[in-house]
C-alpha cells in the first residue's frame, strides 16, 4: 500500500493546476467524497496491525500535500479571476439601502385596516372636485359663511371662472359614493385634501384624512358612538376613552367633534394635550337629511352617520411628531425612523 501511496503523490506532483478546470478537476480525482484519498482511507482499514502506523502516517501525508497543493492553486485561480473582474469576489457584497413605508402611509393603512375588519371598503375619488361635490351637494349654500372655515384652492379657467377647486375635505367622495350606489353603504375614503394655509409646524396647504359614512335603514346615533369607541380602542390601546363635544357641521346634524383621552398622560394633563387630558381627533355626526336627498338617497327610508380624521394628526399623536412639515420634508433621517413599523 506504501507504493500505491508513492505513486498516486508522485501523480498529483506532476499535475498542472494553472488553471480554475485544471484545479477542480484535481479535487474531485484526489479529495472529493468518492476521490483517490478516500478510498486509499476505506482500504487502510484492512492494513494489517503492524504495518498501520507506518501507512497511516505516509497517508496523512498524503493528505496533506493534496489540500495544500489544491488550496495554493485554488487562492491563486481565484485571485486572478478577481483580477479579470477588477474587484474582489471575495469581498462581501455591498448591502442595498432599503427604503421604509412613509408614516403617513403606515397610519393610513392602520386606520383602514380598523374600518375593513367591521365591513368597511375603501372608495376613492378625484383630487380637483366641481363646487356640487365639495360644497354645493354637502349642504353648503352658495355665499354660506360655512365654506370659509374651508381655506379653498380654486382653479380657475380660460374665462376667469372659477369651476372647480382642490378639494378641501374627502367628503366630495362621499357624494360621490351616495350619487351611485343605493344603501347599505359602508366605506372609508381616505385621500389628500388641500387648504390655503400659511404653512407652519401646525398647519400645512395639502394633509391627509380618512372619511368614513354608513347609511342604512335605521342607523342610529349610539352605532356612530360606539364605532367611534371601537376605533378609539383599536388605535390607541383599550384603556383609551373617547368624548364627543357638539359642533357644526353643514353636512351633519347633530355634528360633534370627538377626543380621545390623552394616552400620554393617562388624562392627567401635559404638555400635548395643553393639561387638558383630552386630544381632538376627528369630527363626526348623523348625515344631514338635505346631503342624502341632494344625492338621490331617500332620507325617510334610509339615515346614516359619517366622520372625518386627518391623518397626519393621528400620526402626530402616535409618533408624537412635533412638526407638520417633517411629513412633506423627506429628510431620511426622519423616514428611517419607522422602518420597523410594520403595517
Ligand atoms: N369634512 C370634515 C372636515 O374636513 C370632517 C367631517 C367629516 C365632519 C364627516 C363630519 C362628518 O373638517
Amino acid at each position: 500500500m506504501l507504493d500505491q501511496i508513492n505513486g498516486i503523490r508522485n501523480e498529483a506532483g506532476t499535475e498542472n493546476l494553472s488553471t480554475a478546470d485544471a484545479t477542480e478537476n484535481f479535487r474531485i480525482k484526489y479529495l472529493s467524497r468518492k476521490g483517490l484519498l478516500n478510498s486509499l482511507f476505506d482500504q487502510f482499514k484492512l492494513v494489517p496491525g503492524p504495518e498501520k502506523r507506518d501507512v497511516g502516517k505516509a497517508l496523512n501525508e498524503l493528505k496533506l500535500f493534496l489540500e495544500d497543493k489544491w488550496q495554493t492553486a485554488n487562492n491563486s485561480t481565484q485571485k486572478s479571476i478577481s483580477q479579470e473582474h477588477g474587484s474582489d469576489l471575495s469581498l462581501p457584497g455591498e448591502s442595498y439601502i432599503l427604503g421604509s413605508r412613509h408614516p403617513l402611509s403606515i397610519v393610513k393603512s392602520k386606520i383602514a385596516g380598523i374600518f375593513e375588519r367591521i365591513g368597511y371598503t375603501v372608495a376613492d375619488g378625484p383630487e380637483i372636485e366641481d363646487d356640487w361635490h365639495n360644497f354645493s351637494a354637502l349642504n353648503f349654500p352658495i355665499n354660506h359663511p360655512a365654506r370659509d372655515m374651508q381655506d379653498t384652492f380654486f382653479i380657475e379657467n380660460q374665462n376667469g371662472e372659477e369651476p372647480f377647486v382642490l378639494r378641501t375635505h374627502t367628503s366630495s367622495v362621499q357624494v360621490r359614493i351616495m350619487e351611485t350606489t343605493q344603501p347599505p353603504i359602508r366605506m372609508i375614503m381616505p385621500g389628500r385634501v388641500y387648504r390655503n394655509e400659511a404653512i407652519s409646524a401646525r398647519a400645512h396647504c395639502f394633509f391627509h384624512q380618512v372619511e368614513g359614512l354608513y347609511i342604512d335603514q335605521q342607523v342610529s346615533f349610539a352605532e356612530l358612538k360606539q364605532t367611534l369607541l371601537y376605533f378609539a380602542k383599536e388605535l390607541f390601546g383599550p384603556d383609551v376613552q373617547i368624548r364627543l363635544r357638539p359642533s357644526y357641521f353643514p353636512f351633519t346634524e347633530p355634528s360633534f367633534e370627538v377626543d380621545v383621552s390623552c394616552s400620554l398622560c393617562g388624562g392627567s394633563g401635559c404638555n400635548i394635550c395643553k393639561q387638558s387630558g383630552w386630544l381632538e381627533i376627528l369630527g363626526c355626526g348623523m348625515v344631514d337629511p338635505n346631503v342624502l336627498e341632494n344625492c338621490g338617497i331617500d332620507s325617510k327610508e334610509f339615515t346614516g352617520f359619517a366622520f372625518g380624521m386627518g391623518v397626519e394628526r393621528i400620526a402626530q399623536l402616535l409618533y408624537r411628531v412635533p412638526d407638520l412639515r417633517m411629513y412633506s420634508e423627506n429628510d431620511v433621517r426622519f423616514l428611517h425612523q419607522f422602518k420597523s413599523e410594520t403595517n
